[in-house]
């Protein structure tokens, strides 16, 4: 009994495809957080909650990553892996920083939802510190990746089809 061969054509997109798509937005979702002078501070704060969800969904899709390199912390692990994990937890605390600032000087989305804080200088520099190390971070978050990222380029953006 010959057997018929009917699978269908693969369509799935590889995870490696899903994260490219979602680091690609993630970027520019970034790239905007950080031009509030250009945007506007009411766009900019509506997009920094925004920007939450990519953020999310890109912790989400290497997940199983962060929980294998935790178990394994204290153990053996390449070098340059347990360099990254390290960073990822400091751009994670960073970047919330960043979020928790913002929101307690918002001007326009806190007052929007009926929320009036007395906006204090202080908590002005500590945002714009936050700020300015989380972008220093996410540069060497991407130097980190870089190989990862010129190859899913080459594979998924410039040879589409193969
Ligand atoms: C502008 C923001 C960011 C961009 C463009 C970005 C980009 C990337 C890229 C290209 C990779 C490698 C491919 C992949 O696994 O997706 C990656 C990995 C990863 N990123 Fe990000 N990332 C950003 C922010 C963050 C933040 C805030 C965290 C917080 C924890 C984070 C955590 C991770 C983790 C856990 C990995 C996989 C493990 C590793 O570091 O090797 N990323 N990121
Ligand atoms: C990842 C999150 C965020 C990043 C990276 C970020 C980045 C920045 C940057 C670069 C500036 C300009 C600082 C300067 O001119 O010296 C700024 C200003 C500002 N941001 Fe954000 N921001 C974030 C989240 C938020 C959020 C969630 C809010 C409010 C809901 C917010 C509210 C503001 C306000 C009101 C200013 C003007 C501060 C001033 O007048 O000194 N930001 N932010």
């Amino acid at each position: 009994m010959a057997a018929i061969a009917t699978e269908k054509p693969k369509k799935k997109r590889s995870l490696t495809q899903i994260k490219l798509y979602v680091d690609i937005f993630l970027l520019i979702g970034f790239i905007l957080v950080n031009m509030p002078q250009s945007t506007g501070i009411p766009v900019h704060e509506w997009i920094s909650f925004l920007f939450i969800l990519p953020l999310i969904l890109h912790i989400l899709l290497d997940w199983q990553w962060v929980v294998s390199v935790t178990k394994r912390m204290f153990g053996r692990l390449p070098g340059e892996v347990r360099v990254n994990h390290i960073l990822d937890l400091v751009i994670f605390v960073m970047m919330v920083l960043a979020l928790f600032t913002g929101t307690i000087i918002s001007e326009a989305a806190l007052p929007a939802m009926g929320i009036n804080i007395t906006i204090d200088p202080f908590w002005q520099g500590m945002h714009d510190l936050t700020a300015n190390l989380t972008m220093l971070l996410i540069g060497i978050h991407l130097a980190m990746h870089w190989s990862w990222i010129k190859s899913a380029f080459q594979r998924y953006v410039f040879k589409r089809n193969k």
